[in-house]
């Protein structure tokens, strides 16, 4: 990576201003003086500005109980957004892993790192995602079977992937699936002539929704969790 960018990013410099330290000798890297903007600073280099040794910032990984009538989204004309429930410092630069719905509560991942973000949301790596749910109507064992055998969803080409669906009572579900597409368990419940009259995912790989945490409140990941994925 360049050094006026790497400066940039771990200072409150923009890119000509951390030319302009590099140029005036401000900056060494590894103790010698580097002037040129565009040195390259690999993985290892210690790189001071003023003397002052500089860090790369650590991505931040959270999870949030998202609570209903929040948008999945950076930023929304008429609605709040999951990143309006964090402090401002924190939410700038977080990506949201995956959407959950408006209406859709219960356990969403946000991270700075775009690689890890990409593991968890990637189809190749079939991470599974599970939902509880409330349905309008009683729902069969024949139509769970179904749902677990995958369904045709209206404008689909293919079949919804295999899924592991649960009873928990006449009119309440788990169902576990590995894609997400768009309003995916809402358009699988249609399929078999039913309604989702309220949706919530506890369980993502296999990280569960701490019972402790209220809605529309968040933590930082351990780094156990954030080597599950
Ligand atoms: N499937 C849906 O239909 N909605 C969600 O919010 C998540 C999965």
């Amino acid at each position: 990576m360049r050094l006026d960018f790497y400066l940039s990013h771990v200072t409150d410099l923009a890119r000509k201003a951390a030319k302009i330290a590099a140029a005036k000798g401000r900056v060494t890297v590894n103790g010698v003086e580097v002037k040129k903007a565009n040195h390259t600073i690999v993985e290892g280099d210690q790189v001071c500005l003023d003397g002052e040794l500089l860090a790369w910032p650590s991505e931040g990984y959270y999870l949030m109980h998202k609570p209903a009538g929040y948008v999945c989204a950076n930023t929304d004309a008429e609605h709040p957004t999951v990143l309006d429930l964090l402090p401002s410092h924190l939410g700038q630069g977080l990506n949201i892993v995956g959407r959950l719905d408006k209406d859709t509560t219960g356990l969403l991942l946000l991270t700075t790192d775009g690689q890890w973000l990409h593991r968890i949301t990637s189809p190749r790596n079939a991470c599974h995602k599970r939902y509880r749910m409330m349905l309008a109507e009683p729902i069969s064992d024949e139509a769970l079977q179904t749902l677990e055998e995958g369904v045709m969803l209206n404008g689909e080409s293919q079949a919804t992937l295999p899924a592991k669906a649960q009873r928990l009572a006449e009119q309440e579900i788990y169902l576990t699936i590995q894609e997400g597409k768009y309003h995916q368990v809402k358009r699988m419940l249609a399929a078999v002539g039913n309604r989702v009259v309220n949706l919530h995912r506890d369980q993502i790989g296999e990280l569960t929704l701490d019972a402790e945490l209220q809605a529309g409140e968040f933590r930082e990941l351990t780094e156990q969790e954030v080597a599950y994925f």
